[in-house]
């Protein structure tokens, strides 16, 4: 069994994150999933933890009554750390050091954990050269990439941004642990 923190935010594809957390619970895993107040918009919190069988954290980090500092003890206690969906936002404020929620405050505090991203967002969106600056400075500091892949995008685009099948991000931590 191993202990893995799901950050899921305000893409499209946040749904996905349903299957995601089903699947490495079953597979045996602890999974602690932190969303952004975005994502919440997309699934809810009430599926993720019937899923996980958790807490699910994030839009409520001032209002919980915690016997401890959770984001703290959250990024001690966990064997690897993804965000999947990862928005141009949350790339942008990780890349800047911002910790202004429990997600990005979560991922500050990590130790030397091994850590992923999976980034999905329209194909502009993600060729822009400050986003791809941004995923760069992510990379240079221990982030491994979990790439999009071309599909038929949400908003009707076709091209690179999909988030991956489960599947491969499964396989993906499963390297990793
Ligand atoms: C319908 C809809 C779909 C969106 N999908 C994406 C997406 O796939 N990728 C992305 O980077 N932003 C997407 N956004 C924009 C983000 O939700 C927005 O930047 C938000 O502030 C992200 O917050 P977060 O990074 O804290 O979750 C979408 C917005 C809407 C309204």
């Amino acid at each position: 069994m191993s202990r893995i923190l799901l950050g899921v935010t305000g893409s499209i594809a946040a749904y996905k994150a349903a299957d995601l957390t089903h699947r490495l619970t079953k597979d045996g895993h602890q999974v602690d999933v932190v969303l952004t107040r975005s994502a919440a918009e997309f699934i809810t919190p009430l599926t993720l933890h019937t899923l996980s069988g958790r807490p699910v954290y994030g839009y409520n980090q001032f209002t919980d009554n915690y016997d401890d500092v959770r984001h703290i003890t959250l990024a001690r206690d966990v064997d690897i750390a993804i965000i999947a969906p990862a928005t141009a936002n949350i790339i942008g404020k990780l890349a800047s050091g911002l910790a202004d929620d429990h997600l990005t405050t979560v991922f500050t505090a990590l130790r030397n954990q091994p850590r992923l991203i999976a980034p999905a967002m329209n194909t502009y969106m993600y060729e822009n050269p400050i986003v791809q600056q941004n995923l760069a400075k992510l990379l240079a500091t221990g982030f491994e990439l979990i790439e999009p892949t071309e599909a038929l995008l949400a908003c009707g685009d076709i091209g690179k941004g999909a988030l991956p099948p489960v599947e491969t991000i499964v396989q993906r931590i499963y390297a990793r642990l």
